[in-house]
């Protein structure tokens, strides 16, 4: 029989997992030290950014009351909607309490721009989860586009998972009233659409059908890049406030974004025809939403940094991660493949213990409204919800891929990460 090995020769993480793990965080932080520099210099352009769109439309505190009832003449309200319309680069812009969420925005986009008998063409494969009930490709009885008789089809990714741009003229061959390009790689393992990607793909599309509306699903890549899709030709986009452009403190809330005439059918959709975009209180909550966008080019910094470090220690440990580190990004999103169901519950509980909020609340598989497969989430934030701040989630399936969002400082995403090595370590579920 042979000897026991030696004691040194154990794991350093079995010896003392607790100095292993603060060990690997440090080294992430160190590795990504240049980068976290270069992303905290690029909030300056985005902000004057911000700054300029305050200042060209004079905002004051005059703005941050609203009225109450329909909402009619809210003078906060159509400020913001400008100021953000400036910020994107967009002709105009709807931002609303009244969107329950991103799903919420896009499905008032699509609702508000087809018809019956349109043909909607998704080029970024099969969209977010969420989205397949309201297209209808799950679940009926619901009033999908599918009931309301719009043709859908997609044009799936390449086995790299990026657009088939080769087969995109053949998709085009039929008259399509809207394309819809997913910019964030949502809950699947492909890289996410950069913008510069996407107004090659809107100018590719426009050549095949001038009159087609170019749609962008903008969830999660606010404020990322130095452009955002509407600047390259987008029609139209929509996303959350709980995510970037919120900046953290909006309380709920959406927005969509283009060219004016489209914004307002979303919105028509959203209220009724002939309200549009003219009712809606803020509910006294401008402030929020102002401040929000304010700090949101500083927090989606903080996230990308978070993200940043996720993946180096991540990938120090021998994780497929995506994107990798230091790789491009247009979204805050990043995901790792942990390969079994019990890494990916365990990291999260571990999220979950270094957060905030409900620190003491153990995240377990559940149901969740949109989503086919049961989700296990560490979201322990102010907002309910909120991805902008530190959160973490994945769907029970194969191959039990974490993505993680958001975050206002990454030092907090370094505590959070050691605690989840710790565990990892200490119960012998790292790879070998
Ligand atoms: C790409 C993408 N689109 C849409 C959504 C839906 O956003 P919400 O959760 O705000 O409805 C998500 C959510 O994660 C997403 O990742």
């Amino acid at each position: 029989m042979a000897p026991p090995p030696p004691l040194s020769s154990a794991p350093a993480q079995a010896l003392d997992p607790g100095a292993w793990a603060a060990d690997q965080v440090a080294a992430g932080l160190e590795r990504i030290a240049p980068l976290a520099a270069a992303r905290t210099t690029a909030v300056r352009p985005q902000l004057q950014r911000v700054l300029d769109a305050f200042a060209a439309e004079r905002v004051g505190v005059h703005h941050f009351s609203s009225v109450s009832g329909y909402g009619h003449g809210d003078l906060g309200r159509e400020v913001l909607d400008r100021v953000v319309a400036r910020v994107l680069g967009a002709e105009a812009a709807a931002v609303r309490l009244q969107f329950v969420s991103g799903t919420h925005a896009i499905a008032a986009a699509l609702f508000g721009v087809l018809r019956p008998g349109d043909r909607l063409l998704a080029l970024t494969g099969r969209p977010y989860d969420t989205l397949e009930e309201v297209i209808g490709l799950r679940g009926h009885g619901q009033g999908s586009l599918a009931e309301f008789g719009i043709h859908y089809d997609e044009l799936p990714l390449t086995a790299a998972g990026l657009v088939d741009e080769a087969g995109l003229e053949q998709a085009l061959a039929h008259p399509t009233r809207m394309v819809l390009i997913q910019r964030s790689c949502g809950y699947s393992w492909r890289p996410s659409l950069t913008v510069a990607t996407i107004g090659r793909l809107i100018a590719q599309v426009k050549a095949l059908q001038p009159d087609c509306v170019c749609f962008v699903d903008n969830c999660y890549g606010e404020l990322v890049e130095a452009q955002e899709p509407t600047a390259v030709g987008a029609d139209l986009i929509a996303g959350s406030l709980i995510k970037n452009l919120g900046g953290t403190i909006a309380p709920t809330g959406g927005y969509v974004a283009g060219r004016a005439a489209l914004v307002e059918q979303a919105c028509c959709r959203l209220t009724a025809p002939g309200i549009g975009g003219e009712g809606g209180t803020s509910f006294d909550l401008n402030r929020l939403l102002f401040q929000g966008l304010f700090l949101a080019p500083q927090m989606v910094a903080e996230a990308l940094i978070g993200a940043e470090l996720v993946a180096a220690v991540f990938a120090g440990l021998g994780f497929a991660v995506h994107p990798q580190p230091g790789e491009p990004r247009s979204d805050v999103i990043q995901a790792v493949r942990l390969g079994t169901p019990e890494r990916l519950k365990t990291v999260c509980r571990a999220f979950q213990a270094a957060s905030p909020v409900g620190s003491y609340l153990d995240p377990v598989p559940a149901p969740m409204p949109g989503y086919a497969s049961e989700l296990v989430m560490a979201g322990g934030t102010f907002i309910d919800g909120s991805t902008s701040e530190f959160s973490a989630d994945g769907p029970l399936r194969e191959p039990f891929v974490l993505y993680v969002q958001g975050g206002t400082h990454h030092q907090h995403l370094a505590i959070a990460l050691e605690r989840a090595l710790v565990t990892l370590a200490s119960t012998a579920l790292l790879p070998a």
